[in-house]
C-alpha cells in the first residue's frame, strides 16, 4: 500500500464505494458510470489519490465539467475532479494583473470575475462550457479569442514522477483546439491552476462579425462597447446558436474547423464558389465544419436519439436517452458524408472515452 496522506481519513476525499454516475457529469448527458469518482481541493489528496489508483493498477481520467467528452463506454477506472477554485492576484504591472486560478472554478465564473473587477481579456469567451482545467487542455476559443492568449503558466502534478511543477504556456505549443496536454502529455499529468494575465483596463480588439452583427441589432454604437458589453454580446449570441445551457445535452461544438490545402481549397471552390474559406500561414486554407456538414443536408436532421442541432450543424446533441454509440454513429455518417462529398475528414473535438478511438 502507498503511503496514504493523512488527509485521506477525511472521507469526503475518499472514492465512492459503488459504481460512480457520471450522467450528470458529462454535459452531453449520456448514462454512463465510472469505477470510482474522487474530488481532490489540494495537491497532496491529489498526490495520495493518485498512489491510492496506481497501487490498485486503475487508470484514471481527469475531468472538468465534461463540456467536451463523449463517454462511448463506462470507465473502469477512477474519475478525478478538481474542486479547486481560488483565484489568486499573484502579481502586476502598469498594464496587467496576473490571476492564479484554481482548475475547478467554473471558467465563465472566472471570466465573470475578471469583468466584475474592471479588468478585462476573456470577455469574448463568456458562457463556454467547462472549467479552469479544461480550458487550458482544450485551448478554448470563440469570436476572435483563445484561452491561450491568456496564459501564462499551468501548474500540474505529474502522474508519471509523483511531483508537482509549472509549465510555462510557451512549452504547451498551444494551437487551434491544440495544446500538448491533448498530444504527447496526454494522461500524464493533471492540472491544477493556471495562471493567466488579463488586462487592468478594456482593452478593445476586432470585434468578430457575429458580435458586429449583434451589436447592429441591438442598435449599439460600437465606439461605447467595453468588455462588458462584449460579454452581454457574447451570451446573446451563443445563446442564439448553441442549446447550451437549457436545450438538448451536447458538446458544444463536435467537430473542429478543418484545416486543407490551398490547392485543395481551389479546386473545392471551382465546384461551391460560395464555400467560406480563411487562409493560413503556409499555404493553409481553415474551412468551417458547419457549413461541410449544413451542405451535406445533415443540420436539423436526427438518427435515432443523436441529432444534428437545427440552429449549428457543428453541434451534436442528444435528444434524449442516447448513448454514447448512438452518438458514435451519427458523427461516424456525418464524418463518411463530408469525406465522400468534398475529399475533407473531420476530426472530433470532444474527446472519446471508450470506443475504438
Ligand atoms: N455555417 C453554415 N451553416 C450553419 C452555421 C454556420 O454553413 O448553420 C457556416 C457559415 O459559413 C459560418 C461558418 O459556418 O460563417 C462558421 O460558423 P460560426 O461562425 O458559427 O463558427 P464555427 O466555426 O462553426 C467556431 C467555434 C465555436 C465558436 C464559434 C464562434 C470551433 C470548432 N468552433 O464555430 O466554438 O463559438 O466559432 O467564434 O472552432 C465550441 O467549441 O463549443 C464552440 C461553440
Amino acid at each position: 500500500m502507498p503511503h496514504l496522506s493523512p488527509i485521506l481519513t477525511d472521507t469526503r476525499h475518499l472514492y465512492f464505494p459503488v459504481m460512480f454516475s457520471l450522467k450528470d457529469r458529462n454535459t452531453f448527458r449520456i448514462p454512463c458510470f465510472c469505477r470510482r469518482f474522487a474530488e481532490f481541493s489540494d495537491a497532496a489528496t491529489l498526490a495520495a489519490l493518485v498512489a491510492q489508483a496506481h497501487a490498485e493498477h486503475l487508470p484514471i481520467l481527469p475531468i472538468g465539467g465534461g463540456s467536451n467528452l463523449l463517454f462511448v463506454d463506462d470507465y473502469p477506472g477512477i474519475v478525478l475532479h478538481s474542486a479547486i477554485t481560488a483565484i489568486e492576484c499573484v502579481g502586476e504591472d502598469a498594464e496587467h494583473v496576473l490571476l492564479r486560478v484554481g482548475s475547478g472554478k467554473v471558467w465563465d465564473e472566472f471570466v465573470a470575475y475578471v469583468l466584475a473587477q474592471g479588468w478585462s481579456g476573456p470577455e469574448s469567451l463568456s458562457d463556454i462550457p467547462g472549467e479552469v482545467g479544461a480550458s487550458a487542455v482544450q485551448n478554448i476559443g470563440a469570436y476572435g479569442a483563445e484561452a491561450a492568449q491568456f496564459i501564462v503558466s499551468v501548474e500540474v502534478y505529474d502522474m508519471q514522477c509523483g511531483e508537482s511543477r509549472t509549465i510555462p504556456a510557451a512549452d504547451i505549443h498551444y494551437g487551434y483546439r491544440y495544446s500538448h496536454f491533448k498530444g504527447p502529455w496526454a494522461g500524464q499529468f493533471i492540472i491544477t491552476h493556471v495562471t493567466y494575465r488579463v488586462n487592468k483596463r478594456y482593452v478593445p480588439r476586432p470585434l468578430h462579425g457575429a458580435l458586429v452583427a449583434e451589436m447592429a441589432r441591438q442598435g449599439i454604437d460600437p465606439a461605447t462597447a467595453d468588455a462588458a458589453t462584449v460579454r452581454r454580446l457574447t451570451c446573446a449570441v451563443r445563446r442564439s446558436k448553441l442549446p447550451w445551457p437549457e436545450g438538448p445535452g451536447s458538446a458544444g461544438s463536435f467537430f473542429m474547423n478543418p484545416t486543407i490545402s490551398a490547392r485543395q481549397a481551389q479546386t473545392l471552390l471551382a465546384q461551391y464558389p460560395d464555400m467560406p474559406h480563411y487562409a493560413l500561414p503556409n499555404d493553409m486554407v481553415k474551412v468551417p465544419a458547419a457549413w461541410l456538414i449544413d451542405q451535406c443536408g445533415w443540420k436539423g436532421r436526427s438518427m435515432g436519439p443523436a441529432g444534428v442541432w437545427h440552429k449549428q450543424p457543428l453541434v451534436l446533441v442528444n435528444n434524449g436517452g442516447a448513448t454514447g454509440r448512438d452518438i458514435c454513429r451519427l458523427a461516424d455518417a456525418i464524418v463518411a458524408d463530408v469525406r465522400q462529398r468534398f475529399g475533407i475528414t473531420l476530426h472530433p473535438e470532444a474527446i472519446y472515452i471508450g470506443g475504438e478511438q
